[in-house]
């Protein structure tokens, strides 16, 4: 199964794609994890992009593109991959169709992730990550066991892009540049809408429903 998650940044694509890859032995590509790694290591992708991250601007096209055109190659991905935050503009969209058309592949299905402003900021404000084994927690709805801790043991950070100032500007970002994929994914008839205002249990159920499947 190829798949792309669509939508706002704090939407819960991030969730539900590590629960669908978990359940279904799928590989999870996330162009932000993988940009974040990068600064981490202080790579020259990671020197490249990170004033990209901070001020919560796309990643120029071609870059972009490029990283993802290299992580299809490799062989984790051959199985089957979800797609998480990639494409993000029209000319990402395009590129995708380029390098599956190039494997051989076709995308199955791109599932687009509906929810309000509010509940958006509601949710990037409020979200923690761990450093160590990548789970995401939020301080009210999925918080851990204790808190500010993961469960694995690790101390929960909170991602530099996550302030509210931030946050406005990636919504303002996805509005102009991400909004007409939902059109151009329409168009080719692969396209899901998901009601992510729920819980995350109802999210993974519509997201089960949406690709066909009974389970969670
Ligand atoms: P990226 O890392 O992709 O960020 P994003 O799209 O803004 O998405 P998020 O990771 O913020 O949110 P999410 O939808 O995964 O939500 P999550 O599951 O964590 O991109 C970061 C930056 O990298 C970009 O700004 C850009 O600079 C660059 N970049 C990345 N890709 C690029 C590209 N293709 N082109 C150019 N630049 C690119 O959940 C959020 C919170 O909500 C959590 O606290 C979670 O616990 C909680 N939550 C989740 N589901 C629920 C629920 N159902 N109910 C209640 N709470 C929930």
């Amino acid at each position: 199964m190829r798949l792309v998650f669509l939508g706002p940044p704090g939407v819960g694509k991030g969730t539900q794609v590590r629960r669908l890859c978990q359940a279904y032995g799928l590989t999870q590509i996330s162009t932000g994890d993988m940009f974040r790694m990068a600064i981490v290591k202080e790579s020259p992708l990671g020197i490249q992009v990170k004033s990209c991250l901070d001020a919560g601007r796309l990643v120029p096209d071609d870059l972009t593109s490029g990283v993802v055109r290299e992580r299809l190659a490799e062989s984790d991905a051959r199985g089957g991959y979800v797609l998480d935050g990639f494409p993000r503009t029209l000319a990402q969209a395009d590129a995708l169709a380029e390098i599956v058309a190039e494997q051989g592949e076709k995308l199955d299905r791109v599932l687009y992730f509906e929810l309000s402003e509010d509940r958006i900021l509601e949710r990037v404000i409020g979200r923690r990550n761990c450093p160590n084994c990548q789970r995401i927690y939020h301080t009210v709805y999925q918080p851990p066991k204790n808190e500010g801790v993961c469960d694995c043991g690790a101390t929960l950070v909170q991602r530099k892009d996550d302030t509210p100032e931030t946050a406005k500007a990636r919504i303002e970002v996805y509005r102009r540049e991400t909004v007409p994929l939902v059109g151009y994914y329409e168009k080719r008839e692969i396209l899901s809408r998901i009601d992510a205002g729920g819980s995350v249990d109802f999210v993974s159920d519509q997201v089960s429903q949406a690709l066909g499947s009974g389970g969670r």
